[in-house]
């Protein structure tokens, strides 16, 4: 996954903008970056592999001259990361140069044609056969049918940014599966991966839909759907509500860091979004018979919440699978099944294609997204959001709690329609709720020395279990899986249960096992669980209820304070987050932007 920017302004140098706007960008990748501008009807390019600090230094990414160029930041998939195979690409001639985001999948049948025309390729890349098909159609064409007939010869998905010399004013857009905004600002207008990269020049946002495309000059924006129809694009303006510090550190060292820290805020204010739209959520999974939910990675962690709480709560049994594996679970669906998609970026393409398949069998969908106007919201039957704001560090930590409140709402409101919890249960629940925001306050002051200190003794280690029970299971998968990706430990969740049939096998003096307790009816069996693990050498650590009786058998804890079970997944999540976030820290590593990993999962 990457991420792409241009920006058509009237004023001179631009590139200092595309050069902050991508480093808004970096978590959808960095191993190469560049920058293509138009000045005095030429086509400028510098680019070269590294992060964007380094590429800076070397070429001066911010002071190349031009009013109209488009910039890159790069998650290799075709092409290893290299000087020549970073964006952007140009053709023979040098009246081209294209940044582009997914994957061309015929670029192979494309890229034999054109060298058969004599076209002459320098990089790897799927993404240079785009700026050669526009050369040859500008033979007969001008530019914008040129761009068009070439797009229409693309299969895969994109979103890509285009210069052509011929129309020095303007940036040629496309796209398809991938994500594409247009900012519209005063005088200059953007085209994005994301809204954060323009965030501080406008909050007026258009979301660019499948099969769209057209063109931003300075001061005009062009788009049309698939069938070639002009868009009025004034209707499709949205006011982002986020403001530009969201999309900046604000003196924390790390965005991870930082949004831990906003989980409150982001909490309070998924609270307060909770609307109409909400409620014709729980009508549908009133109406019908089947319930499904799906999702990847941390959003798959908060959706076995869900399903946990709904069976705990209304009895009602909520089916979960990961997305990839939507063809086990797509045949059993029909026009009575509901099918929740819970996605914070809601570009997930695995997520996506889960999406489809249950709506090709009559399901109704509804999104759960954290990006207004993001596809699978789009493409669901209804959306719900989180309000969590802009996150930036690769790590999810915000976007899961805001999730698991959302959804945990959904359940509250379903048992009470349902009959399973009577008016007065449901209150107080929602009361709960309310007051869960100030508790997320106390757990980060709490226990931040806590994770700081621990962390620098997990900076030591290779491996750890995070075993739990119940509702506290999806908690340990997701706190082994923070540990995972930001720190590169081998963290591996298990049933607490399951240890003994096979993983105790690993347990040796101080190994580090972590156990999370939320329900009372469970404590008991996790008491075993504790004692078989410390008489074989492990190091037991606990995230458990205050007063628990395991406390006495662990060698280290952090206390829940004792409220309805169904929210101390929210709480229980954030000491595990900032354990994660110091071990990172402790090992020399970058949490915002760990290896291999890219923020959105956008290619399957
Ligand atoms: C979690 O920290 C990772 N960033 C990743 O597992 C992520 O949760 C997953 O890719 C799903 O993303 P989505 O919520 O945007 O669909």
């Amino acid at each position: 996954m990457c991420g792409i920017i241009g920006v058509a302004s009237l004023r001179y140098n631009v590139a200092s903008i595309i050069k902050s706007g991508l480093e808004k960008l970096e978590y959808r990748g960095y191993d190469s970056v560049g920058i293509a501008s138009i000045a005095s009807n030429t086509i400028l390019i510098k680019k070269g592999k590294g992060k964007i600090h380094e590429v800076e230094t070397r070429y001066g990414l911010s002071r190349v001259p031009g009013s109209i160029a488009v910039g890159h930041t790069r998650w290799a998939t075709h092409g290893a990361p290299s000087d020549v195979n970073a964006h952007p690409h140009a053709d023979c001639t040098g009246r081209v140069a294209v940044v582009h985001n997914g994957i061309i999948e015929n670029y192979l049948e494309l890229k034999e044609k054109l060298t058969n025309l004599g076209h002459v390729f320098k990089s790897e890349t799927d993404t240079e056969v785009l700026a050669h098909l526009i050369e040859e159609f500008l033979k007969e064409l001008k530019p914008f049918e040129a761009f068009r007939k070439a797009i229409s010869m693309i299969r895969g998905s994109y979103a890509f940014a285009v210069l052509i010399s011929n129309e020095p004013e303007k940036i040629f857009f496309a796209r398809k599966d991938s994500p594409l905004v247009i900012g519209v600002g005063e005088g200059m207008n953007f085209i994005a991966s994301d809204i954060p990269a323009f965030l501080e020049h406008t909050r007026r946002v258009i979301v660019v839909h499948d099969g769209e495309l057209g063109y931003i000059t300075p001061v005009e924006i062009y788009l049309e759907n698939s069938k070639g129809e002009r868009i009025n694009y004034l209707e499709r303006i949205i006011v982002v509500d986020w403001t530009p510090d969201m999309a900046r550190k604000e003196g924390y060292p790390h965005f991870m860091i930082k949004e831990i820290h906003e989980q409150p805020r982001a909490i309070r204010d998924t609270i307060r979004g909770i609307d109409e739209n909400y409620e014709k959520a729980v009508e549908l999974m009133l109406d019908s018979e089947k319930i499904f939910v799906t999702a990847a990675g941390t959003s798959y962690h908060a959706s076995l919440v869900f399903s946990l709480i709904m069976s705990k709560l209304a009895g009602k049994l909520v089916i979960p699978f990961i997305s990839s594996e939507y063809l086990s679970y797509a045949n059993s669906a029909d026009e009575n099944s509901l099918l929740i998609a819970v996605s914070q970026s809601g570009e997930t393409i695995d997520t996506l294609m889960a999406l489809r398949e249950f709506k090709k069998r009559g399901a109704r969908i509804i999104a759960l997204s954290n990006i207004i106007g993001s596809a699978i919201p789009r493409e669901s039957t209804l959306a719900i959001y989180t309000r969590a704001g802009p996150e930036i560090g690769v790590a999810a930590t915000k976007t899961f709690t805001t999730q698991v409140t959302a959804l945990t709402w959904l359940a509250i409101n379903f048992s009470e329609k349902r009959g399973a919890i009577n008016q007065i249960e449901a209150k107080s629940l929602y009361k709960v709720l309310r007051d869960i925001p100030e508790k997320t306050e106390r757990i980060i002051s709490m226990y931040e020395a806590w994770a700081r200190s621990l962390g620098r003794d997990f900076a030591n280690k290779n491996n750890a279990y995070y075993l739990g029970r119940g509702i506290s299971l999806p908690i340990a998968m997701e706190g082994a899986l923070k540990m995972k990706e930001i720190a590169y430990i081998h963290a591996e969740a298990y049933p607490a249960g399951e240890s003994k049939h096979g993983p105790i096998a690993l347990i040796e003096e101080n190994f580090p096992v972590i156990f999370v307790s939320i329900e009372d009816r469970l404590e008991r069996r996790l008491l075993g669980n504790i004692e078989e693990m410390k008489a074989r050498g492990a190091y037991t650590i606990g995230v458990v209820p205050e007063n628990s009786i395991l406390i006495s058998k662990l060698d280290n804890y952090v206390a829940m304070p004792r409220i309805s079970e169904i929210f101390l997944p929210i709480l229980s999540i954030i000491p595990l987050q900032l354990l994660a976030y110091y071990t990172a820290v402790s090992r020399g590593y970058d949490p915002d932007k760990p290896r291999n990993l890219a923020k959105t999962v956008t290619v399957e």
